[in-house]
């Protein structure tokens, strides 16, 4: 059986990229790691689980579209049909939706539609809600508006800090976001 082959878009530490390649997903060949920060984490990470690297600085191209398009043409001549954003900083613009329209997910930590954006985390603390979340879902044109695929809870503690938080968050995002993908791959 021929595996589908994916792209993780990652800008920062690599937690999420790190989950999904320790889960050995059936089926699903990470193919290579796409990222905007040349001085990420998340490369020492790709290059520990022998994972090709395409790094680009936005800042080298006229547009969105000019870098969209090389990776445009990177994915496909890998023949990638998935894209996993974990952590990638920037919008998706119209020449990665066109092509791969459903076929980009992101995970995102809040219960969306609430906290979009940056700093989800420090948005809910902020706010003093009783729960907060995590959700994967489908990218589109807005800011973490598509589709919402799979959403877990947790509860607020009273004296919680970003810092509790984010840790409780990390370990539902390390366990949520294989297995969505897992479930995907298994009805591509
Ligand atoms: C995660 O919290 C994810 O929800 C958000 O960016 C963060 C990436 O963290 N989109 P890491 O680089 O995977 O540790």
């Amino acid at each position: 059986m021929s595996k589908v082959r994916a792209a993780v878009f990652a800008s920062g530490t690599g937690s999420n990229f790190e989950a999904i390649m320790k889960e050995k997903i059936p089926g699903c060949d990470i193919t290579f790691l796409v990222c905007d920060q040349p001085d990420a984490k998340v490369i020492d990470k790709a290059n520990y689980f022998d994972v090709p690297t395409f790094v680009f600085s936005a800042k080298d191209y006229p547009s969105k579209q000019a870098y969209e398009r090389v990776l445009v043409d990177k994915l496909q001549e890998a023949g990638v049909t998935w894209i996993f954003l974990a952590g990638y900083m920037r919008m998706i613009g119209k020449m990665l939706l066109d092509v791969y329209e459903e076929r980009i997910i992101n995970i995102h930590p809040s219960l969306l539609p609430a906290f979009p954006g940056k700093d989800a985390i420090g948005q809910a603390v902020e706010a003093g809600v009783g729960k907060t979340g995590v959700t994967v879902h489908y990218v589109d044109s807005g800011m973490d508006s598509g589709p919402i695929i799979a959403q877990e809870e947790l509860e607020m503690f009273p004296d919680e800090t970003i810092e509790t938080l984010k840790k409780r968050i990390q370990k539902v995002e390390h366990r949520l976001y294989p297995r969505v993908i897992k479930d995907l791959m298994l009805k591509d």
